[in-house]
């Protein structure tokens, strides 16, 4: 059975177009709601007085913290009311932050997922205990990763490793190899983003280990989970946002975060995709308003026959 879905099949963000410019962002993090609401609105209103287009989102995850439903509640909702007056799609996977009301109470309820999956401008996984979910995008395919979970409770991913009902979870390596194994014979460009980094990077994912090597297929690699600048968690390489991914020559990049607390700064990245491809990645910080980083995406050509 194929894990990807089939070329025709794939719902496309941005039909018909081959260049524009997605907002990537991740790691809101703030378990006051009305602090998350102020740095989220302050990232959107730096991001519209730009003036360039946007016309997609993609969340990586830990847009919400804590196991106070209520305040997890707030913040979803503050995140649905910022972003979806923008008008464009908005992709959003989950982060281990996600499961802290789940691991922490046993209550699985995850708010802004359950947004998402019933908001027309949201993509995320169809459920709960999918572990990634594709789009196009500028003629890319997507592919999505984040933490997911059993939607009766049975077990959830956190960190991207099984954490509860571990002899439960369904997805052994065999899995994500089949998966590589598919990514490598698609006929179009492949992005992958989540919430975590593939070994190489900082505070790696142990599933995304078993999909080494990334096939030549992937242009690039987007993550969060690292907080730039976080001397505690990110303490390897604190302020590096350009990653190698083990063995290869293809890089992957920390794009967080935009949360204030834990770290200076509120980051995120504008995408810039040309032709098809994405070309360039630059990062912004929303407090200082300005450009800190670019980097000149230097696709690999085509396979031929593609
Ligand atoms: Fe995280």
């Amino acid at each position: 059975m194929s894990l990807l879905t089939k070329s025709d099949a794939l719902i496309d963000l941005t039909p018909g177009r081959t260049a524009g410019n997605v907002w990537v962002q991740s790691d809101l993090q703030l378990g006051k709601p009305e602090l998350a609401r102020q740095v989220l609105a302050e990232a959107v209103t730096d991001m519209t007085n730009l003036g360039e287009p946007i016309d997609a989102i993609w969340c990586l995850g830990d847009a919400l913290v804590g196991k106070n439903l209520e305040a997890l509640e707030q913040v979803a909702e503050a995140c649905v009311e910022l972003l979806e007056p923008l008008g464009v799609p908005i992709c959003y996977v989950l982060g281990n932050h996600e499961m802290d009301l789940f691991r922490e109470t046993g209550v699985p309820r995850f708010p802004l997922y359950e947004q998402a999956v019933e908001r027309p401008l949201w993509h995320t996984m169809d459920r709960l205990d999918q572990p990634w979910f594709e789009r196009r995008c500028f003629g890319s395919r997507v592919v999505f990763f984040g933490d997911h979970a059993d939607p009766d409770g049975e077990w959830c991913t956190s960190h991207h490793q099984k954490r509860i009902g571990p002899e439960r979870y369904p997805y052994g390596p065999e899995v994500w190899r089949q998966l590589r194994d598919e990514i490598a014979d698609v006929h179009e460009p492949v992005i992958t983003a989540g919430h975590y980094a593939y070994p190489g990077g900082q505070r790696p994912s142990p599933l995304l280990a078993d999909c080494l090597p990334v096939p030549d297929t992937v242009r690039l690699h987007m993550y969060g989970h690292a907080h730039i600048g976080d001397l505690v968690h990110n303490g390897e390489r604190p302020y590096q946002r350009d990653n190698p991914i083990k063995g290869q020559s293809l890089r992957q990049y920390n794009i967080s975060a935009l949360e204030t607390a834990r770290t200076a700064g509120s980051h995120s990245v504008l995408l810039r995709f040309q032709n098809g491809l994405p070309t360039r990645l630059d990062v912004r910080c929303h407090l200082e308003h300005k450009w800190l980083e670019s980097f000149e995406l230097n696709a690999h050509p085509t396979p031929a026959g593609s």
